[in-house]
């Protein structure tokens, strides 16, 4: 089952976008250095990336629903800041910079230069500073690794995202982000810039294994493990998770017991620090470890004696919780990852 990503806010087609937001910012386009480094310089000149770039998650990052749903919950600068970098952050509406969320400039240019991490190409007009490809990866760090803003409150820094850390310690680890996140387009020696990964359901299948096993009548167990992901499963965003099921079958009537099901990710609740404050914290995480070791569930189904039992694997969007009890959550995007039956045991 695969539910799609709630709408964006957005005009559907490149071209609408360029007319209705950017149309007035370009006019005609001066070739100098200091002209040339901005996002709209660069989606005119360079309309393939663009036109990937503007189905990706990076473009969409401040208009799409999702965010917009979180940010009205808690609206605060710190978040803009990272979904919409070229715009002030403390403004809340959806401005012409806000538009393009993260933009070309964000991983292109640094110190007034446009960085590329191929080892060579054609001239161009604007400077271009060569990096290893390996190290593309820095690039990522500033927005995919970072700590909740109230650091001054805890004994210790709470990471709302530490994918970066996590590649660290993956079996993956000597593969840049780009690696596996921009696929390459073998017809023109390019990359992809639609930056797959949480809605593409093969992407997501490939990240991990199942197997399941009964090893007698009212035991179920299954072990997950990290396929081919360079980090925890699933990472980013605090709220993803993985929900793995299983539910007796009881044939004949049609009719099936009750579903047991539980949740892989970060867990968390309230903390109290040192100083008596109680904060947000991190209660325990149980998501699929990027090292390779296993996660292993294993139930007790005392009902399922004699009956077959029917079992599933979904990665999960979670929007935001309604309540402590993580089945009531408001989940955005679900995609099965694996499912199946065991026979009567
Ligand atoms: C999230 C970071 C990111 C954003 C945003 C981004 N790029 Fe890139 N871009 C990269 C990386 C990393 C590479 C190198 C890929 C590789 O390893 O070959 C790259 C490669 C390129 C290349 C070299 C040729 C190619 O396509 O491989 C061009 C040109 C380019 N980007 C232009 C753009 C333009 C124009 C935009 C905005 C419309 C943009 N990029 C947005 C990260 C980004
Ligand atoms: C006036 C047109 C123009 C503008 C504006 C422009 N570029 Fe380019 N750029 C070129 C041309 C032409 C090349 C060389 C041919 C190619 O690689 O596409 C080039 C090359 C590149 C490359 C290197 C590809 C390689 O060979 O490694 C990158 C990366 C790049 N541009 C990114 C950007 C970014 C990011 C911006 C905006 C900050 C930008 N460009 C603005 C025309 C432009
Ligand atoms: C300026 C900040 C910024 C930079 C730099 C950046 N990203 Fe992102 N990235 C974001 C934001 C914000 C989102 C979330 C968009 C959304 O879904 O709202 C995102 C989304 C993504 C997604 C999609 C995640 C999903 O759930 O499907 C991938 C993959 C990704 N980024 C990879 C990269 C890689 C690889 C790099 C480095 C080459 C990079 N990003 C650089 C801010 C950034
Ligand atoms: C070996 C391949 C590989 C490498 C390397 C890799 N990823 Fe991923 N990434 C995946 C796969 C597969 C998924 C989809 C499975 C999943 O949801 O975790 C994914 C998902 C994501 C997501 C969406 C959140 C989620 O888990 O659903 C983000 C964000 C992301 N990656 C960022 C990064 C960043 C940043 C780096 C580098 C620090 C990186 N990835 C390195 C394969 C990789
Ligand atoms: C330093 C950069 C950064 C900051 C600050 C930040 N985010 Fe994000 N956010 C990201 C990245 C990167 C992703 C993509 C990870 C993924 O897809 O799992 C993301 C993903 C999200 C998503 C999921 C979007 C989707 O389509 O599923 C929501 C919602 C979100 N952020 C809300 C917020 C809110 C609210 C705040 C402030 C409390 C905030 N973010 C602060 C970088 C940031």
């Amino acid at each position: 089952m695969l539910v799609t990503n709630a709408k964006s806010l957005m005009p559907t087609s490149l071209a609408t976008f360029l007319a209705v937001h950017l149309a007035a910012q370009c006019g005609a386009l001066p070739i100098d250095d200091t002209a040339v480094l901005t996002t709209t310089a660069c989606i005119r000149c360079h309309p393939v990336q663009a036109q990937e770039w503007f189905q990706s998650p990076h473009r969409t990052a401040f208009t799409e629903a999702t965010f917009q749903s979180a940010i009205a919950i808690e609206p605060a600068a710190f978040c803009r800041g990272c979904h919409a970098p070229q715009a002030d952050p403390t403004v809340a509406e959806i401005t012409p910079p806000a538009r393009l969320g993260v933009g070309c400039i964000s991983c292109h240019v640094r110190e007034d230069r446009v960085v590329s991490w191929k080892p060579s190409g054609p001239d161009s007009p604007h400077t271009i500073e060569r990096r290893p490809r390996a190290s593309s990866s820095e690039v990522c760090q500033k927005c995919h690794e970072f700590v909740f803003p109230d650091s001054a409150l805890r004994d210790e820094p709470l990471f709302m995202q530490l994918t970066v850390t996590e590649h660290a310690q993956s079996k993956f680890a000597a593969e840049p982000c780009v690696a596996c996140h921009m696929e390459a387009k073998p017809d023109t020696a390019h990359r992809s810039h639609e930056f797959l990964a949480s809605r593409s359901p093969a992407m997501v299948r490939r990240g991990v294994r199942v197997e399941t096993e009964r090893p007698d009548a009212t035991t179920i167990v299954m072990t997950l493990r990290a396929g081919k992901v360079g980090h925890a499963f699933p990472t980013g965003d605090l709220f993803r998770r993985v929900e793995v099921g299983v539910q007796t079958i009881i044939e004949g009537e049609g009719e099936t017991g009750p579903s047991r099901t539980q949740y892989l990710a970060r867990h968390f609740g309230t903390q109290m620090q040192s100083s008596g404050v109680v904060l947000r914290g991190e209660l325990h995480d149980n998501r699929v470890p990027a090292t390779g070791e296993p996660r292993v569930i294993r139930w007790s189904v005392p009902e399922a004696a004699g009956h077959s039992v029917r079992w599933w694997v979904d990665y999960q969007r979670v929007a935001h919780h309604t309540s402590r009890d993580p089945r009531s959550a408001f989940v955005d995007g679900t995609i099965r990852i694996a499912q199946g039956t065991l026979p009567a045991h």
